[in-house]
């Protein structure tokens, strides 16, 4: 297993590139299962979870080529509908396979994922929305067995609260219904958004991108079609957040500004100069950091997938600071490891209140699940001394060469095996 090494207090400075979102490139490629012809991608990341994902769709038959960042994918043959335990239970978005499975092959088995480290994270939201368009859901044996007879049929699904892959399983299912599907209380993460695109793109008829409430004409096949994957908000917001942290001034590049609002307006309110170019930001700190309040909320407030990154900023402000984590239960593992760098935060319930001491010390630590480890990379950047980070293959799932990206930049880090 590798770790990385990190030596604090080197100021980043230049351009940090963002890659493709790996929250919009997985529900793309579940997208492919709705059509027999070809689907293309492009800026499509290299991360682990692109590719257990492609794993999990060449057990259905599905063939596939990658060439740098444009990956093809041609679902024109499926074998099987069933999504093992063992794929699923290591990424729990394989849930992204049932709605377009059902949709097209009138049946899936797809295994239930369990709980995770941030949270229970059931998924009966996407079970009762697919009963809603005529499937028929089993739980049997660990696993939710989908059947329909014939074509699923359009219906509202309205949702209790946002769910992210969620609207995304039902809009996929619903863009091959017989009739119109209304999707209420809809998530609105720009992930969605590009999803719509790419279904708008094979044929799909889709009304309300990027509002709460989608209409879907069902049609009766898809063609193929060519899409980009946006870029991801949340590794620009983890390295603008890094420049906040460590100091020094660089352009994070080939991301969408717009994608980031509430993270863009708190990091200003934290004493950070932000400018935004129409794929860039520039973000330079010149002074002391000062502490901000933050809830996380669906898009567009503060996302949760930045809570950890933005608590080990406020571990360095010069005040307190109250974050409160509304979408998971458990989403503080990060803050045993941070205190073990000499941070100061007491956890309340939903709430952590962290009393910013201005500095950090490097020290041995453990990654416990993707963003938390992001937060420890950003706390080890501006510690004194020398960090290990270990389990790094949480990182890998949702970073695109975080160690050439950051070094490239300036850091001080470096990976070694265990
Ligand atoms: N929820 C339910 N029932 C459901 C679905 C969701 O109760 O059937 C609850 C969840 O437990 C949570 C809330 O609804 O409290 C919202 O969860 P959501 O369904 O939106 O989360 P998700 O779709 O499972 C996606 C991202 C996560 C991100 C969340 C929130 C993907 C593949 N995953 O998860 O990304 O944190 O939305 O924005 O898009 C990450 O990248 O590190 C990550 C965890």
């Amino acid at each position: 297993m590798d770790k990385i090494v990190i030596e604090g207090g080197y100021l980043l400075h230049g351009e940090i590139p963002v890659s493709g979102a790996k929250n919009a490139a997985l529900p793309l490629m579940a997208a492919c299962l709705l059509s027999a012809e070809p689907i293309i991608l492009r800026n499509v990341p290299d991360l682990r979870d692109v590719r257990t994902f492609l794993t999990l769709l060449e057990s259905f038959g599905v063939k596939w080529q990658k060439d740098g960042t444009v990956l093809v994918l041609d679902a024109s043959t499926i074998t099987s509908c069933e999504a093992s335990y063992e794929l699923v239970k290591t990424m729990r978005a394989s849930v992204l396979v049932l709605g377009p499975l059902l949709a097209r092959m009138g049946t899936a088995r797809v295994s239930l994922p369990g709980g995770c480290a941030i949270g229970a994270r059931p998924i009966n939201f996407h079970l009762q929305g697919l009963e809603k368009l005529g499937s028929q859901n089993e739980l049997s044996q660990g696993y939710v067995e989908a059947k329909v007879e014939g074509r699923l049929q359009g219906g509202t699904v309205c949702f209790d609260i946002p769910s992210v892959t969620g609207t995304e399983n039902i809009l996929m299912a619903a863009t091959l219904a017989e009739g119109i599907t209304v999707i209420k209380n809809a998530a609105r993460e720009p992930e969605i958004g590009n999803l719509v695109d790419l279904l708008i793109a094979m044929g799909a008829g889709i009304k309300g991108k990027d509002s709460d409430t989608l209409v879907v004409e069902g049609v009766k096949k898809l063609h193929g079609a060519e899409q980009e994957v946006i870029p991801d908000r949340i590794e620009a917001g983890t390295y603008l957040i890094a420049v906040g942290a460590v100091g020094g001034e660089a352009t994070v590049t080939h991301c969408n500004p717009q994608h980031l609002p509430a993270l863009l307006e708190k990091l200003r309110a934290a004493g950070l100069s932000i400018e935004e170019g129409q794929d860039r930001i520039h973000v330079a700190r010149k002074g002391p950091l000062k502490s901000v309040d933050i809830k996380t909320m669906p898009y567009p407030g503060f996302p949760t997938d930045l809570q950890a990154q933005i608590m080990a900023l406020m571990t360095l402000s010069d005040g307190l600071s109250v974050i409160a984590e509304t979408i998971f239960e458990n989403r503080f593992m990060h803050v045993a490891e941070l205190h073990r760098m000499g941070a100061d935060i007491k956890v309340d319930g939903h709430s952590a209140i962290v009393t910013g001491t201005g500095r950090l010390s490097g020290a041995p630590v453990m990654a416990t699940d993707l963003r938390a480890s992001a937060s420890l990379v950003i706390a080890a950047l501006a510690a004194e001394g020398e960090t290990h980070i270990s389990r790094v293959y949480h990182l890998d799932r949702g970073y695109d060469d975080l160690v050439g990206k950051l070094s490239a930049a300036g850091a001080r880090i470096r990976r070694e095996k265990e």
